[in-house]
């Protein structure tokens, strides 16, 4: 069936500003690490990208090797642009792409070399059927390349007008400020990092968030539900079609202990307090902090895409339930995930 994009759509979504950019984000990004490979069903993930645009969703992001198999979730992507995002909407979407882990065979086909980073954005590109991406990062730092060599290749990106913009992910903190110290010295502001980051995976409290606060980069934490365990999809087991019950799912059984489900449950019972399914809870913790852009959700169906961004009906946590939901993340079992 013909789409034609609800006319409501930019009525309730939030945006923010993206660091000092120029560029504003929705509160809710989508990424098709998982669920829109050529694995899974053409017709659910088309409806998700639908629905996601439908409500303010704007932002969709994608890696070169997503899938599985690597690459087709850039396939699929670009085909439903292709049929649904027709005339000049292409102009109302933030695309985004990355390369640095493994993706075809020999030294060129991963980490961060220059040769790399820019065949795999022409892949890209020819995968999604897009003239340019809005953001290109690179996925992550390669103790390596000469970190000048993996930002200029970023700079090449966006001088050709392959890509608008450039990002980093997944590196430290650094590292992040070096490689936003030679993106400013090019000439091409960092854009975004985008981290992992949820109530189970803190690392980026410890001078991340405080490097890209001081030099105005955005950020868009990856993972925000902890793969779906900060939800309530595993408090009575591992159900049938779930990432965990995934052999290609990247979240493992072996993660979900008796001390995880334990705390995800004290977890839920605050959020049901608060009228609040667990992840609209665990997304607004994260979207509290402001220098948090927009958090980069993933979704298996339209319902957990409707209850995630109807996390923005109810944003403001008390002290009182921050207190307990720390108490909470202190007990940390050893192994995260
Ligand atoms: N830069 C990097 O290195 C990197 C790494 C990983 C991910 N990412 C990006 O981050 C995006 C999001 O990662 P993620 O998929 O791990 O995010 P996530 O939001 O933490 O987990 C998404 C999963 O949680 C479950 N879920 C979502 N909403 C739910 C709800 N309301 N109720 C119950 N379950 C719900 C679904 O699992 P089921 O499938 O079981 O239904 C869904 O597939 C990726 O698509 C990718 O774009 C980047």
């Amino acid at each position: 069936m013909a789409y034609t994009p609800s006319p409501d759509r930019y009525g309730k979504m939030i945006y923010n500003r993206c660091g000092k950019s120029g560029v504003k984000l929705p509160a809710i990004s989508l990424g098709l690490w998982h669920n829109f490979g050529s694995v899974d069903d053409f017709e659910t993930a088309r409806s998700i990208i639908r629905r996601a645009f439908d409500r303010g969703i704007t932002h969709f992001d994608l890696a070169n090797n997503y899938g599985p198999a690597p690459g087709t979730a850039e396939e699929n992507f670009g085909n439903i642009v292709k049929k649904d995002f027709t005339g000049n909407l292409r102009d109302e979407l933030i695309i985004s792409t990355k390369a640095g882990y493994h993706m075809w065979p020999g030294p060129y086909g991963e980490w961060g070399s220059r040769k790399y980073l820019l065949s795999s954005l022409d892949q890209s590109l020819k995968r999604m059927q897009l003239d340019y991406v809005d953001i290109f990062y690179s996925h992550r730092p390669d103790p390596e390349t000469p970190l000048e060599e993996t930002m200029t290749a970023l700079d090449t990106a966006v001088r050709s007008g392959k890509a608008l913009y450039a990002g980093i992910s997944n590196y430290r903190a650094p590292e992040a400020r070096r490689a936003i110290e030679i993106l400013n010295h090019l000439g091409t502001p960092c854009l975004i990092h985008q981290p992992k980051y949820s109530m189970f995976e803190r690392w980026v409290e410890d001078g991340l968030l405080h490097i890209l606060e001081e030099f105005g980069v955005g950020c868009i934490p990856f993972s925000p539900l902890a793969q779906g365990l900060l939800t309530d999809r595993y408090l009575k087991g591992i159900p049938e079609g779930s990432r965990a019950s995934k052999a290609h799912g990247f979240l493992k059984a072996a993660e979900i202990t008796e001390e995880r489900i334990e705390q995800i449950r004290q977890l839920n019972e605050i959020a049901k307090k608060r009228n609040q399914s667990l992840a609209q809870m665990a997304l607004i913790w994260l979207l509290k902090d402001k220098r948090i852009t927009t958090v980069l959700i993933g979704a298996s169906s339209v319902q957990q895409l409707d209850n995630n961004i109807d996390c923005l009906d109810n944003l403001i946590l008390n002290d009182s339930e921050l207190a307990q939901i720390e108490k909470i993340l202190k007990k940390s079992p050893k192994v995260l995930s």
